[in-house]
């Protein structure tokens, strides 16, 4: 077990996560699609990362993917196993875990931003940098600086079902660094209520230098404000990109 198997994304927030969170890859579903047409003509392999309960996932194989689905939470990937069965699920940790050889690799959720410093995050795009096939296409979300100015004294927030709440706080440690507090509260069979507290840090990066890391790996990539057309919320940015043939 990794330190990421306790810490973050339990199954009391897992199934908040479900219940609750689809609306982004919803938002960035038509977008990823016109990105990876090619890859689905030619039958290649779309591995995702932090895949999380598969709210991605399951459009991807709506749409006739072939997909290897990974996360490093064990909750996640328990949900997303029995709400996408025709994907293959593996657990996968960035960012020392190696990806598999891909056709494409795409995630959403800011999975890298979740790394404990620019250090792992940087081991880890070079590791997906590695995983990519020539001709392959990367498209990934990243939190840019740029998230903690649009956040700056962002109120509680609460929501509340029948069988679970959740309250989050923001915290702006430092300039480069996010965090959300959160407290998941899930009622047990006999009508009672149980609690667990997450706390996830988030690492912020100058989104603007990643391309020209990347160009050194061999991939070519850009920054935008969306994967198609939509809006992404503010300081969250794409990084688009390919492993051009040789
Ligand atoms: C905000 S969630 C997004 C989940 C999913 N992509 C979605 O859009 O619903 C972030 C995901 O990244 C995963 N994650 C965080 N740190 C990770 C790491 N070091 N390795 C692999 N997955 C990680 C979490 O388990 C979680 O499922």
């Amino acid at each position: 077990m990794g330190p990421m198997d306790t810490e973050y994304f339990r199954p009391d927030l897992a199934h908040v996560h479900e219940q609750a969170f689809g609306f982004h890859a919803d938002n960035c579903v038509g977008g990823i699609l016109d990105l990876l047409a090619p890859v689905r003509d030619r039958g290649g392999l779309v591995v995702e990362i932090g895949c999380g309960t598969g709210l991605l996932t399951r459009h991807l194989v709506g749409a006739g993917h072939r997909v290897l689905a990974t996360d490093g939470s064990p909750a996640m990937l328990d949900i997303a196993r029995a709400a996408v069965p025709d994907a293959e699920l593996r657990q996968l940790t960035l960012p020392d875990d190696p990806l598999p050889a891909a056709d494409a690799i795409v995630g959403v959720g800011h999975v890298l931003n979740y790394l404990t410093d620019e250090d792992a995050v940087w081991r880890a795009l070079s590791g997906l940098a590695v995983a990519l096939r020539p001709g392959g296409v990367l498209a990934i979300d990243l939190c840019d600086l740029a998230w903690n100015t649009a956040r700056r004294n962002t109120p509680t927030r609460g929501r509340v079902t029948r069988d679970w709440a959740m309250i989050t706080e923001f915290v702006v440690p430092r300039p480069d660094r996010f965090a959300f507090q959160l407290a998941v509260f899930t009622r047990n069979e006999d009508g009672s209520w149980r609690r667990d507290d997450e706390r996830h840090d988030l690492v912020l990066l100058d989104t603007a230098g990643v391309p020209a890391i990347l160009r050194q790996l061999g991939i070519e990539a850009t920054i935008g404000d969306s994967f198609g057309s939509e809006q992404l919320p503010p300081g969250l940015v794409t990084l688009v990109g390919t492993r051009p043939d040789p």
